[in-house]
């Protein structure tokens, strides 16, 4: 094995000339410029840096260099390799945030774009506020009760102490039904003979309540009653309504009230009140008429021209429904003793209700059907 060259000349070794370094260092740069993929850069890095690329070559060479050459061409070599992998996390760099902005433009979803999807369906709102009614009262202990649709007129007016010649007994309110008993096609009488009607309220459901619970009785029945009135903004022959009856010992007015007060708190908010206005139903005795206040203008608008309130038309008093404390004729009839009973009751028709708790003009866009009705009021189901 022969001694190291003590006159070994680096310049004279090709592999280590400052042209040659360069070369390879401009070449790896390039190289790595000229990467226009992550993949790409991979290769280039193998090929300029790895084991076997020219400038790890040729910092092999330097060992078998004399002492004294060995530093300057050290350096030479470390400054290039140094450069090669400043320009190499440059390029990385770079590349990996192309990627990244790429990724977040290919994999973005454009909101904006029409969709052709079904769109999921959704209960009316009519079925919805009926529902949270319904909530309010059963989270007081209240029973759901319900009842056809199709009935007796016993149930309808008979046992609500509507006597035969009450008016809304006549064919100007009441939807008569024809049987196959009372002759089916019997034409002329319009089926007032048969005994049955479509209900023209729900109070029927407290009778059949009454009839069938042990006392005591707390129930809240809504449902669909048909009068004879043509669609118009105001009316409609199908229309829905929520009934409340509480038969237990030792009720009054006052249990009324109250229940009356919680149930517009809990649908319109902190401080709503009610107050009744003395009526007539055949039902009730004492009766009465229930207003709440205006939840819009809380009655600030009355007699203040500068805060007109549409919601209310400037009376300060919205138009609820009917109520008052169950006739001791009914509770006879459906074998309560009116000595040891009493009861209150309570209706009103949800449509209306719905007009004026959501500013609904026209009560014939809630039987049209049209979603772009519905789709407001949420995709509750
Ligand atoms: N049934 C009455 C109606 O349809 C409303 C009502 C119910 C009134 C209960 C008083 C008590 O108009």
């Amino acid at each position: 094995m022969s001694a190291p060259n003590k006159s070994y000349d680096p310049v004279e070794v090709e592999a280590l000339k400052p042209e040659e370094i360069e070369r390879m260092r401009d070449e790896a740069l390039a190289a790595f410029a000229a990467a226009d993929s992550l993949d790409a850069l991979q290769e280039a890095k193998v090929a300029h840096t790895g084991g076997t690329s020219p400038l790890a070559l040729a910092n092999r060479e330097i060992g078998a260099l004399p002492p004294h050459a060995k530093a300057e061409a050290g350096k030479r070599v470390g400054q290039a390799r140094g450069a090669v992998n400043k320009g190499l996390a440059t390029r990385q760099a770079e590349l990996e945030a192309e990627r990244d902005q790429r990724v977040l433009v290919e994999e973005s979803v454009d909101v904006t774009l029409p969709y052709d999807r079904v769109p999921a369906g959704a209960r009316h709102p009519l079925t919805t506020l009926s529902e949270r009614i319904e909530d309010i009262f059963v989270a007081m202990g209240y029973e759901v009760a319900e009842g056809p649709q199709v009935e007796a007129e016993w149930f309808n007016f008979d046992a609500l102490n509507i006597g035969p010649d009450h008016p809304a007994r006549g064919e100007a309110d009441t939807f008569f039904v024809q049987t196959a008993a009372n002759g089916g096609s019997a034409a002329g009488d319009g089926g007032t003979e048969s005994g049955v009607v479509l209900r023209t309220h729900t109070s029927p459901v407290q009778i059949r309540s009454l009839l069938d619970r042990e006392l005591p009785v707390y129930v809240i029945c809504p449902g669909r009653v048909y009068r004879t009135d043509e669609l118009d903004a105001t009316h409609t022959p199908v229309f829905h309504q929520v009934e409340l009856l509480a038969v237990d010992e030792g009720l009054t007015m006052a249990d009324l009230k109250g229940t009356l007060d919680h149930m517009v708190q809990s649908l319109f908010g902190e401080g709503m009140k009610t107050r009744l206005r003395p009526n007539f139903f055949p039902f009730t005795e004492p009766s009465a008429e229930m207003d709440m206040v205006c939840y819009v203008c809380r009655g600030e608008s009355v007699g203040n021209p500068d805060r007109p309130c549409r919601t209310c038309s400037s009376e300060g008093w919205i138009e609820l429904g009917g109520c008052g404390m169950v006739n001791p004729r009914v509770l006879t009839a459906c074998g309560v003793d009116p000595e040891k009973y009493s009861g209150f009751a309570f209706g009103f028709g949800i449509e209306r209700m719905l007009m004026f708790r959501h500013n609904v003009e026209d009560m014939r866009d809630m039987v049209e059907g049209d979603v772009r009705f519905t789709r407001p009021f949420g995709m509750e189901i």
